[in-house]
């Protein structure tokens, strides 16, 4: 092979990858969007608090007068959020109503393997659990979904997913929008398909690549749109998709505020016109409204696809809200954190089945690294460049929030400056985290494209 005949093939392989990525429909914006219900606490005191989450399926009207088959927590499709406090002793009951084996994960909690929900966690048709933990992590969106062995990809995409806030008296305190539905609202980004009968009909439309699909859902709602007043408000963005990754702005160009990433808040807001969320991530950014001439501006992924037209009513001026002086959150990376060694490498690598971490496939008899409780260490992950394949591979890791050090050697960009559970590498690229364990346990690491995960990209930690 020449280096003609290596860029032609590089041109038909990124050709395919195209190709595998089905377009997205712009929003019809008919539907008023819903914030998704708090979940009711059975009991809850001072200092603790329970719930119960049961996975079930039924059916719900995503599109008018049809019945679509689904899955969802407590609900017929997706679920509820759940609230828990900083330092509350939280007692979740878990409850499996479906007729297949399903796992209970919460994504970017750091919770003790045995609370954690992979795939050792497994909860058979028609059976309970309860897990207790003390919730020691800052003001956050964190989310939870299923994890079972080759059926986290089909899980999720029949509706399983929910959100989980961690609120804390810091963050109470400060001049952001803060009230749920109203100013503060979450928005999970999902894409299926749907079949001509308007069913979800995970065999029909799954990509070994990660599932793509034609119809974005925000918080399980089709063809969105959200009537605001003219105000600050915040967005709660999940990434809640199989595979796709979005790239947002609004159509009027105007800059807003990103405060929060995955694990919380950042220090200080970062002033941005676009943003980019991969899969599994969240980003939680302020949007003012007040200034907007508009009667209706658009938030867009990449050039021209809508995905939330938002109308806007009257101006209400809450100036209260207008600035952001304090600084949000005081996180650094030790200079003696810095100059460690790296003590674990990872390498992220190939396409479709052929997914591997390190040469391997995910096996749960496997033990493929082990950390010390609280010890913070250095990890290099690389998405390794193959002449043919490439792909972005969002790397997570359970059980914990890091911090990235550096990427290629240079030090991250601000969306990147905070805690972190999942972060997106591009081909070739390559990133330095500093991870510690708050608990003990097995804890997986993976990538978080679903059917990646499914096809083995995934190890295993064993922290004691
Ligand atoms: Cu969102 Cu292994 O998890
Ligand atoms: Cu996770
Ligand atoms: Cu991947």
């Amino acid at each position: 092979l020449d280096r003609n005949d290596m860029k032609n093939m590089d041109h038909s392989a990124m050709n395919m990858e195209h190709e595998t990525i089905t377009e997205l429909k712009s929003s019809l914006g008919v539907n008023e969007l819903n914030a998704p219900k708090l979940l009711k606490p059975d009991q809850e005191d001072r200092d603790s608090i329970s719930y119960t989450v049961r996975a079930q399926q039924g059916t719900a009207e995503i599109f008018d007068g049809i019945k679509t088959k689904t899955y969802g927590y407590n609900e017929d499709f997706l679920g509820p959020v759940i609230r828990v406090e900083k330092g509350m002793n939280v007692t979740i009951h878990l409850v499996n109503d479906l007729k297949e084996d399903t796992t209970f994960h919460w994504h970017g909690l750091e919770v003790s393997g045995n609370e954690d929900g992979g795939p050792h966690n497994v909860l058979k048709p028609g059976e309970s659990d309860t897990i207790n933990f003390t919730v020691k992590q800052d003001a956050s969106t964190l989310w939870f979904h299923p994890h079972p062995m080759h059926k986290t990809g089909e899980q999720v995409f029949k509706g399983l997913a929910g959100l989980l806030y961690i609120d804390d008296k810091n963050s109470e305190r400060f001049d952001i929008p803060k009230t749920y539905g109203d100013d503060d609202y979450p928005l999970i980004l999902q894409d299926k398909t749907f079949t001509a009968d308007k069913q979800l009909d995970y065999d029909k439309t799954m990509n070994e690549d990660g599932t793509t699909g034609d119809t974005l859902l925000i918080n399980g709602v089709v063809d969105p749109k959200l009537t605001v007043d003219r105000k600050k408000i915040r967005l709660r963005i999940l990434n809640g998709s199989n595979m796709r990754s979005y790239t947002l702005h609004f159509d009027n160009g105007m800059a807003f505020q990103q405060i929060a990433s995955d694990g919380g808040f950042l220090n200080k807001p970062i002033t941005t016109e676009e943003i980019e969320i991969a899969p599994a991530e969240r980003v939680e950014i302020i949007v003012d409204l007040t200034a907007v001439k508009r009667d209706v501006i658009n938030l867009v992924h990449q050039d021209a696809t809508t995905i939330l037209p938002i109308h806007l009513k009257e101006s209400i001026d809450n100036p209260q809200k207008a600035k952001i002086t304090e600084p949000l959150n005081n996180l650094e990376i030790s200079s003696q954190v810095k100059r460690k060694k790296v003590t674990k490498t990872i390498k992220l690598a190939g396409m479709g089945k052929s997914v591997t971490i390190n040469n391997e496939k995910y096996d749960p008899n496997r033990i493929d690294f082990t950390q010390k409780q609280n010890e913070v260490q250095v990890w290099e992950v690389e998405n390794v460049k193959d002449a043919m394949e490439g792909m972005n591979h969002p790397f997570h890791i359970h059980g914990t929030q890091f911090q990235v050090i550096s990427i290629d050697g240079k030090e991250p960009v601000g969306s990147l400056s905070g805690l972190k559970d999942t972060i997106s590498l591009k081909p070739g690229q390559k990133a330095k985290i500093a991870v510690k364990f708050p608990e003990k346990g097995i804890y997986m690491f993976h990538c978080h494209i679903l059917e990646h995960e499914d096809n083995g990209m995934m190890g295993q930690i064993k922290v004691d």
